[in-house]
């Protein structure tokens, strides 16, 4: 199977996964990625099932409406049963890296507001150890530099993502060569350095239910 028929696999799993929570008032959390948007493409089918969704991204907001899917705004809805979306790497504790389109930020704002985080992936993002893919970090513009001085002082070596605003307005850095034995750790430090707006550890909240795909099919790991 290719990647894309993996990541094809999962979404499907994780319509399966949300089905039962599926009635005419759910609103339901929804990532932002290429893993995400097969997941979209997926809700489409049962889209007079449920109420709508809170999009992390302008991208997902924008393939949500594309399908005809209700956007609904955060704040007008507190809290979602269910939050699904990618990865870009996970541990067996369920830890992630992620932000790898940049839309790491409101990710984590609809996952703190979300009863249960979906993580749907291929097997190529399952990892002992996070950090093999660079850490993301949005910083506000101004304290770009400051950040990344700080981010060598923790043992990262940082690079501007040149040429990407978020759609908060912001910049990101990704650090490089930077394992993460501790995420959980590692994700406070980072948010307590001045002028980071969120880092791409998703540790103190990561996902209460992995659906991975693999050659042999679809793992449910919780
Ligand atoms: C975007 C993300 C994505 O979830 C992550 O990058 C995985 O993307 P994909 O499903 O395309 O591999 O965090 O900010």
């Amino acid at each position: 199977m290719t990647q894309d028929e993996l990541k094809q696999a999962v979404a499907r799993a994780a319509l399966d996964e949300i089905r039962p929570l599926l009635n005419r008032d759910t609103i339901i959390g929804v990532g932002t990625g290429s893993t995400a948007n097969l997941f979209i493409d997926a809700l489409a089918e049962v889209k007079h099932d449920f109420a709508g969704a809170v999009a992390s991204s302008e991208a997902t907001a924008q393939r949500l409406k594309g399908h005809g899917i209700d956007v609904f705004e955060l704040n007008h809805v507190g809290t979602v049963p269910v939050y699904v979306d990618g990865a870009d790497e996970i541990d067996p504790r369920l830890a992630m890296i992620k932000g790898g389109g940049a839309a790491l930020t409101r990710e984590k704002i609809v996952a703190a507001c979300a009863e249960r985080f979906v993580c749907i992936a291929d097997g190529s993002k399952q990892v002992d150890i996070l950090g093999g893919f660079p850490l993301p970090v949005e910083v506000i513009p101004m304290a770009r530099s400051y950040v990344a001085r700080e981010l060598v002082k923790l043992g990262a070596d940082p690079v501007y993502r040149d040429g990407v605003l978020t759609d908060n307005g912001n910049r990101i850095l990704d650090c490089y060569n930077f394992l993460i034995e501790d995420p959980i750790t590692m994700e406070a430090r980072i948010n307590a350095i001045v002028g980071v707006v969120t880092n791409g550890l998703f540790a103190a909240r990561g996902a209460d239910v992995l659906l991975i795909g693999r050659e042999n099919g679809v793992e449910r790991i919780t």
